[in-house]
């Protein structure tokens, strides 16, 4: 049997990863490490209750003596790092909480990881033992009209968020270099489906439009970002922690490029269409004060993990986003929840004066 510690696995992504993982993994077990901030919710976990392959608990990455007791119970042979503060600009009105978490955590985690795994007398690593850092395309900074991310591109984040995500994949890769850690870093374009949080683009607008509230895109909307189905991550995940070759960056992406105005277009017509509602139209559409430091476009070139790992990303966006807006449709409860009380406040200082 496989142990993995997963961090932040009560979020957007950690929890898909944790129904796909047992959706296809009988024998497995998955401790599921979360600080449960604003963006972590039990609820996310419902579906898992009950199964004795899945073990929740509450703590912060930070925690030294909580991650080595975890270790020391649970001998993990895989630990995969979802947890993070993750909303751009939420960075650039707080960057610290996201140094602290994002690179402070992440060092925690490696430092522990090497405790358990590493035989500092022998200068050997036990056997079948992985760090997975789960990154971002946000990493490499903007891209013009041309070109794509590769592996190759050098680091050069713009926003908070993605220097300290920048900064925690240079501590993977320093842990890599120095101690022989076996590692894999993944670094995935925007990702979409259910259980987003609705401070993100797409649950967002779902939410507004419903609800026939205005849709605040920032600047001109023709910002570009390379949309992925949030299983298809869960799936590149799997294959790089199972198949990735130690000390590679492997990125994901499905050469999905959208501006932000067509996704907001194509979210409009989709819930006109579904709900029959003459109240949700382009008239919605408010363009309101850019983004600090907005980066204009992201595109992954994902042909490595494609040719070294077979992945490929199966649900096409036209595909995956009717999915997820029925998934939020159908979860009015889920999203009433997560709107309630502090979203509120967030959403009246993050929007009043764009
Ligand atoms: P999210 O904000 O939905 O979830 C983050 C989770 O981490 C939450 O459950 C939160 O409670 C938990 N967390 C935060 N601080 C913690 C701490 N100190 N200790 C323990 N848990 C903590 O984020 P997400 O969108 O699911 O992103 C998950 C990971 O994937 C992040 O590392 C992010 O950088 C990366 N990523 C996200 C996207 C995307 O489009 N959402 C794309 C590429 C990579
Ligand atoms: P977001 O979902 O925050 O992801 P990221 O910034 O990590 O790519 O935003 C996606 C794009 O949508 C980004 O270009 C900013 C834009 N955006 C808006 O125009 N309006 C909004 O209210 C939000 C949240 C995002």
């Amino acid at each position: 049997m496989k142990t993995y510690l997963i961090t932040g696995g009560a979020g957007f992504i950690g929890s898909n990863f944790v129904y796909y993982m047992l959706g296809r993994h009988d024998d497995i077990l998955l401790v599921n490490l979360d600080k449960l901030t604003y963006a972590g919710n039990l609820e996310n976990l419902r579906g898992v209750e009950g199964d004795p392959r899945h073990v929740f608990v509450q703590g912060d990455i930070c925690d030294r003596e909580l991650v080595s007791g975890l270790f020391a119970q649970y001998n993990f042979d895989y630990v995969i790092n979802f947890a993070a503060e993750s909303h751009v600009d939420r960075s650039i009105a707080n960057p610290e909480i996201f140094v602290q978490t994002n690179v402070m955590g992440t060092v925690n985690l490696l430092q522990r990881a090497k405790e358990a795994w590493y035989d500092a007398e022998k200068k050997t690593w036990k056997d079948g033992k992985k760090f997975l850092q789960v990154s971002t395309d946000e990493v490499y900074g903007a891209l013009g009209a041309e070109g794509f991310f590769t592996e190759t591109t050098p680091l050069s984040p713009h926003s908070p968020y993605s220097a300290s995500k920048a900064g925690a994949d240079q501590f993977v890769m320093a842990f890599y270099d120095t101690y022989g850690m076996p590692v894999n870093i993944t670094r995935c374009s925007n990702n979409y489906g259910p259980y987003q949080f609705p401070e993100k683009l797409i649950p967002l607008m779902i939410n507004n439009a419903r609800h026939h509230k205005p849709l605040p895109v920032y600047g001109d909307g023709l910002q570009i970002r390379d949309w992925l189905y949030v299983e298809d991550h869960c799936k590149a995940i799997d294959m790089v922690a199972a198949g990735g070759r130690s000390g590679e960056v492997y990125n994901v992406g499905g050469h999905n490029e959208r501006t932000n105005i067509a996704i907001v277009q194509t979210i409009l017509a989709q819930l006109h269409d579904r709900l029959s509602d003459e109240g949700i139209s382009e008239a919605l559409i408010r363009h309101v004060e850019d983004r600090l430091g907005h980066d204009r476009r992201y595109g992954i070139d994902p042909q490595k993990i494609r040719s070294d790992l077979g992945w490929f990303p199966e649900t096409p966006f036209e595909q995956g986003i009717l999915k997820t807006i029925d998934w939020y449709l159908a979860n009015e409860r889920w999203m009433n929840g997560v709107t309630s009380g502090s979203y509120q406040r967030y959403y009246e200082e993050m929007y009043r004066n764009r």
